[in-house]
């Protein structure tokens, strides 16, 4: 579970959240809306502990991200990443690439290694591009192979933040494909997306994030479809 409690953070005098709470429970899909620069990417970044936190706690499986004691290498491991755009290691090869974080954080063994990045590159459909190089990978495989380095270390969370935004609308769809398969497994996943639709139809909970706070929160039908504040509606407007 991940609780997020009256979270406040701010970049020097930019107060970005300002009393955040959510939980997210197991095999929950949470999809967070909200303008640019509403703090949804700040959020993620806050609860995987890569942002500090000025006031509030946020707690992964019981254990307080922002503690000064807290292992945050060991609380990584059990929440995956993904973000708009990551920079592969050009001259690994697909496979390469994936095995790295079990090779050198989790201390597998080459073989292990290897026997895990195939698996997750195959469960992304991408069994096919292991000895390439990511140059010759598309936009959408890119963040396939991205979502599979992710599943590599076997997280309990998976954070998403735009992870289509900067594909080419063709490519969209098998990188959607890829999130709704992990949705039907069970995953617990925080997506953050300007992907109404896909929100709508794959989310257990949608919610607003606006001026630092969680707006408004609930079922896809009642934020998307019957927004009860007209902030959360007109912001909905323009994608319909
Ligand atoms: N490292 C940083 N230092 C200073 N300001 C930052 C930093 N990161 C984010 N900000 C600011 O915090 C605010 C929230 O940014 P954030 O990236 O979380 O928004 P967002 O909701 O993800 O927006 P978008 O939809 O455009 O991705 C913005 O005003 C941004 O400029
Ligand atoms: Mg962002």
């Amino acid at each position: 579970m991940i609780e997020i409690d009256q979270v406040y953070k701010s970049f020097g005098q930019l107060d970005v959240l300002q009393g955040v709470s959510m939980t997210v429970s197991k095999g929950e899909v949470i999809s967070l809306i909200g303008g640019s620069g509403s703090g949804k990417s700040t959020l993620l970044m806050c609860i995987n502990g890569l942002e500090p936190i000025q006031r509030g706690s946020i707690r992964v499986n019981g254990i307080n991200v922002h503690a000064p004691g807290t292992n945050l290498n060991a609380l990584r491991q059990r929440i995956g990443i993904v973000f708009q755009q990551w920079n592969a290691f050009p001259h690994l090869t697909v496979l390469e690439n994936v095995m790295l974080a079990p090779l050198k954080v989790c201390g597998l063994s080459e073989e292990q290694a290897k026997e895990l990045a195939v698996t997750q590159l195959s469960h992304v459909g991408l069994q096919d591009k292991l000895k390439v190089f990511p140059g010759k990978l598309s936009g959408g495989q890119l963040q396939r192979m991205a979502i599979a380095r992710a599943l590599a270390m076997a997280p309990d969370y998976m954070l998403f933040d735009e992870v289509t935004s900067a594909l080419d609308p063709q490519l969209v769809g098998e990188v959607l494909d890829t999130l709704r398969m992990l949705s039907d497994e069970g995953m617990t996943m925080i997506l953050v997306t300007h992907e109404i639709r896909f929100a709508r139809e794959v989310s257990d909970r949608v919610a607003f994030l606006r001026n630092g706070v969680i707006h408004e929160i609930g079922t896809p039908q009642q934020v998307i479809d019957d927004p009860q504040r007209p902030e959360t509606a007109a912001f909905l407007k323009p994608s319909h």
